[in-house]
């Protein structure tokens, strides 16, 4: 399976922060905002991912990410010229998924639960078409949103509905079958002028295949895209990491525990970084390998 992922935009929202700093390099706490939804695929035992983003912000991120050799990865880069909507990636990705099936994340979506690696799992093991995945929010009319009928199944799915339709926004991760360039190559702009992923999804759907599953309350998801939810995001990480002594998106840490990189490659990482809080949190991961070992390293999901 190949992950993309979507960094691109114009970052409109963050202006003028955003202005000369990729959205996607900002700080979330301690760590910038791409390692997050890069974390998620890594989680997802995805090793080969293409990063989408501006021209201007596409040397930035790699100089940050590289080639992901250093992590076990192989990281492709492709520039998006004019931002034209989420289900763009899949023309620009077209060849690098061809054959394959993929997950698609976007660049400001954080997820964050102990059973994360399970959600992902399943969607992974899907059979065939997509998986979406729906997690109840207050303001439903903000995104992509699916009705769910009693069996489990999404029986309509709309892009910021006026209309209440349910409380289940649709996340920005989306697991797809190898047919999913072939849907993307017949969709159309939307009245905003994007190609829009709900659109791409209502395919599948109107296939019979798009499969949805529901995250529990335990989960949380969060962007990282507006000031507010920028500093929400911050604090949230900076809560959760302070009261653990537990990094969150820390590639290395799930770089190692998943096998991605042997114990000499990470010593050899932390031997080219520089004093900080972040090295000591690896270098005490290295020590005490165990603590950080919910699973233990190599067994990536399945
Ligand atoms: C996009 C999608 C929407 C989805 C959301 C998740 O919205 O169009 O379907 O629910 O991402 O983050 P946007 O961020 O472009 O408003």
């Amino acid at each position: 399976m190949r992950g993309i992922l979507l960094a691109g935009g114009n970052g409109t929202r963050m202006f003028p922060t955003s202005k000369a700093v990729s959205k996607q390099l900002l700080p979330v706490y301690d760590k910038p905002a791409i390692y997050y939804p890069l974390s998620t695929l890594m989680m997802a035992g995805i090793r080969e991912v293409l990063v989408i983003s501006t021209e201007k912000d596409i040397p930035l991120i790699q100089s940050l990410l590289g080639d992901g050799r250093q992590w076990g990865m192989e990281l492709q880069y492709v520039v998006q010229r004019r931002p034209e909507g989420i289900a763009q990636a899949y023309l620009l990705g077209a060849e690098f998924v061809k054959g394959h099936k993929s997950c698609l994340i976007l660049g400001d979506n954080l997820f964050y639960s102990d059973s994360f690696e399970q959600y992902l799992s399943r969607a992974k093991t899907f059979s065939g078409g997509a998986t979406v995945f729906a997690y109840r929010v207050s303001n439903p009319e903000s995104f992509g949103v699916v009705e769910i009928d009693e069996s489990e199944r999404a029986v309509r799915i709309e892009e910021k509905p006026q209309q209440y339709i349910s409380p289940w926004a649709v996340t920005g991760l989306y697991f797809y079958d190898a047919t999913v360039g072939d849907k993307a190559k017949r969709l159309k702009p939307s009245k905003r002028g994007e190609l829009e992923i709900t659109d791409l999804n209502r395919m599948y759907l109107s296939e019979g295949t798009l499969n949805v599953i529901r995250l529990g309350r335990g989960v949380a998801w969060l962007d990282m895209g507006t000031p507010e939810n920028l500093l929400a995001s911050s604090q949230f990480v900076q809560t959760i990491e302070q009261r653990q002594g537990l990094k969150i998106a820390c590639v290395e840490e799930i770089a190692f525990l998943n096998g991605f990189i042997d114990v000499g490659q990470l010593h050899q990482l932390i031997h080219s970084y520089p004093q900080c809080s972040y090295r000591q949190y690896l270098e005490r991961m290295v020590q005490n390998p165990e603590i950080h070992m919910i699973r233990k390293p190599g067994s990536a999901v399945a």
